[in-house]
């Protein structure tokens, strides 16, 4: 292959791939496709020199990173205001009308996914950040580059900023948990968790097995000359991107409600999960002129859909027992597609709720499945009884173990503590994400390894052999080796995670954090006294510790002597700064979250307190600040804006 020749051939892959990708219409067939990219990777491998950075081969190439970096944005990214009915549209319509005259809206879909801001320069893709607090994000770079629907280069020479929404089509996200499940890999909840999850992986060739879309929403820092909105998306579509699957203009609410009626009715029908409207002032030199409130724009609302509600029927009730012996009722239902999920079990929270709502099995009922929660029943249709069905019977013994159940009305629990169904649970929350974080030892793992009786306890992971792996089914030398590698992989982790995963009751991962900065590797030897004074620490969560340790004592002590888990980096000493040791407290909303700014003032020595009284130094408040704003003044506390404070800190 000649150099001209290659050349030709990476306009022809990119052609067919945006054929294929962008404007889901292919014009080749796979096997073409296959062919000419293997001719192109060959002759890349002797001409290294002249690889161009937009040959489909340097989607892929990326090595794992250890941990992402942190990048600003050049022009912030904004949020949206939630409107959900036709007087709140209205209400907003006049806000707008006041502020500008004749204007017109450009009407979208608002995508449920992952919000990704794409920097280019001189035509070339140079940077991908994900939204973060909308100020900072992560660098996903490498990621972005393996989404076939993110161009690697644009016919735009200027500097510019694209922002958009990467998702995963629905039927795509439903072969993902299939190979999940397969795996024995825990699942994901709903698309969007697939696509924020997917987007940031460490190891970018997985990122380019998701197949990830990228759906354009705006623009952020440009040199536009184009007036209106709509017409500069056009010019952003043109460049290789991919077009709304309906955008339409629309001058008053009349428009306006049509449309949204329209795209709601649809939205089953669409590839992409939707949640609403989007709805923008199209006229850029108005939005200009409407500017933004501290988190969002005053020239765009996002019009929401309502939750999504099936009618089907209650095959069953089966019950779960929980780590800590509670048993709950989870209902089996009709299969049914909501939002291009298929629908198997609900919710039903305790027995109390089947009792309040006369569910009973062979019921048709509805059932509700909003954005990531798990899809619950809200109401039995009663009046379409055959007569078959009969109130439920609480269980009164344990559906795993058998023992006698412990009824407190809400609760409900198994008391027997090597209650197969406990101990599992147990093992699969200690090596869970936010405990060990133990890849590859999901729920189907611990069960067979529990089943199998090579694992009785926690403890007994960290004596589990080659060997014993190898004598189980589908277990190769390979993942055999990389559980064992796994597993002694959580030695040395963060002293919290290690309190995290003892499952103490009431003791979750904020607490375990807490309890970790107040007492390191103590945290068992820490009086009633001690472990109240921690903030957000109550007497509750303090006698369930004591307890436990009580009760644990040598085995924590033996897990600690396996894992010697790392104490906190010991508080250095923050330098002089006007906060340092003042009581603060913040309210109103900020350009970035309270949060953030509440770790910001705590690590410059400030105490952050939720309340106002005569002890607080400073009050630092954003827009809409209310009571606590009038209860400082009253007190003759000293009140400071957001950017007071930071000016105080330069
Ligand atoms: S516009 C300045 N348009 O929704 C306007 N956002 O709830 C900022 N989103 O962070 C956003 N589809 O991640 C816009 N058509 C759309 C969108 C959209 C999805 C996401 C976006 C944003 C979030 C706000």
């Amino acid at each position: 292959m000649t150099v001209e020749a290659y050349k030709k051939a990476v306009q022809t892959l990119n052609r067919y791939a945006h054929y294929y990708y962008v404007l889901d219409d292919p014009i080749t067939t796979d096997e073409v496709y296959d062919t000419l990219y293997h001719k192109v990777l060959a002759f890349e491998a002797t001409h290294e020199e002249a690889i161009l950075s937009n040959s489909p081969t340097q989607r892929v190439g990326g090595v794992p990173l250890d941990k992402f970096t942190k990048a600003a944005h050049p022009s912030r990214m904004w949020s949206l205001e939630d409107i959900f009915n036709a007087q709140e549209l209205q209400k907003w319509l006049q806000k707008t009308g006041k502020l500008v005259d004749n204007i017109s809206f450009y009407c979208e879909p608002k995508y449920d996914g992952a919000s990704l801001n794409l920097i280019y320069e001189k035509g070339v893709l140079l940077q991908a950040i994900t939204r973060g607090d909308g100020v900072v994000g992560e660098d996903v770079t490498q990621n972005a580059k393996t989404i076939q629907s993110i161009p690697l280069h644009i016919e735009y020479e200027e500097k510019i900023e694209i922002r958009g929404e990467v998702v995963i089509f629905k039927d795509e996200f439903e072969k993902i948990n299939v190979t999940r499940s397969k795996a024995g890999e825990s699942l994901f909840a709903n698309p969007r968790n697939a696509a924020a999850g997917s987007l940031r992986q460490l190891d970018p060739q997985i990122t380019a097995k998701r197949n990830l879309v990228f759906l354009p929403y705006g623009i952020g820092e440009n040199t536009l000359e184009e007036p209106l909105l709509n017409r500069r998306m056009e010019m952003v579509y043109s460049w290789g991107f991919r077009a709304p699957p309906r955008r339409e203009l629309a001058e008053g609410f009349e428009a306006i409600e049509t449309i949204y009626e329209q795209m709601k009715s649809e939205r089953e029908g669409y590839d992409m999960m939707l949640d609403g409207m989007v709805i923008k002032v199209n006229q850029i030199e108005a939005q200009l002129e409407m500017g933004y409130t501290v988190k969002v724009p005053r020239w765009a609302v996002a019009y929401k859909f309502p939750a999504v509600e099936k009618i089907t029927t209650l095959k069953d009730i089966v019950l779960q027992v929980g780590r800590s012996g509670a048993v709950t009722p989870v209902a089996i239902v009709e299969p049914t597609q909501i939002e291009g999920v298929v629908v198997e079990r609900a919710s039903l929270h305790n027995f109390d709720e089947i009792d309040r709502k006369d569910i009973r099995i062979g019921d048709k009922v509805i059932i509700l499945r909003s954005g990531d929660v798990i899809p619950k029943i809200v109401k039995v249709i009663s009046q379409e009884r055959d007569g078959s069905q009969q109130p439920y019977v609480r269980p009164t013994s344990c559906p795993v173990c058998e023992s006698e159940l412990l009824d407190e009305g809400a609760l409900t629990k198994c008391q027997n503590l090597t209650c197969s169904a406990r101990v599992v649970n147990a093992i699969i929350y200690f090596a869970s994400k936010p405990c060990l974080n133990i890849d590859g030892l999901g729920d189907k793992i611990v069960e067979t390894l529990y089943s199998e009786g090579l694992i009785k306890n926690v403890l007994d992971l960290f004596g589990l052999t080659l060997e014993q792996l190898l004598a189980l089914e589908g277990f190769k030398e390979r993942k055999s080796q990389k559980l064992i590698d796994a597993i002694h992989g959580a030695k040395g982790c963060e002293c919290w995670r290690f309190i995290n995963a003892l499952g103490i009751e009431h003791i979750g991962e904020v607490a375990s954090k807490s309890l970790c900065n107040a007492f390191g590797l103590d945290f068992m030897s820490a009086d009633k006294e001690a472990i109240v004074a921690i903030d957000g620490i109550g007497e509750e969560m303090a006698n369930s510790l004591l307890e436990f340790v009580r009760v644990n004592r040598e085995v924590v002590l033996e897990l600690q002597e396996i894992l010697s888990p790392k104490a906190p980096a010991p508080k250095v000493e923050v330098a002089e700064n006007p906060f340092k040791g003042k009581v603060v407290v913040l309210t109103g909303s900020m350009s970035v979250s309270r949060g953030v700014i509440k770790v910001m003032l705590e690590d410059l020595g400030a105490k952050v307190s939720g309340s106002v009284s005569k002890k607080t130094d400073y009050l630092v408040y954003g827009e809409d600040a209310g009571s606590k704003y009038d209860k400082a003044m009253d007190l003759g506390v000293t009140c400071i804006t957001e950017e007071k404070m930071r000016e105080m800190l330069v």
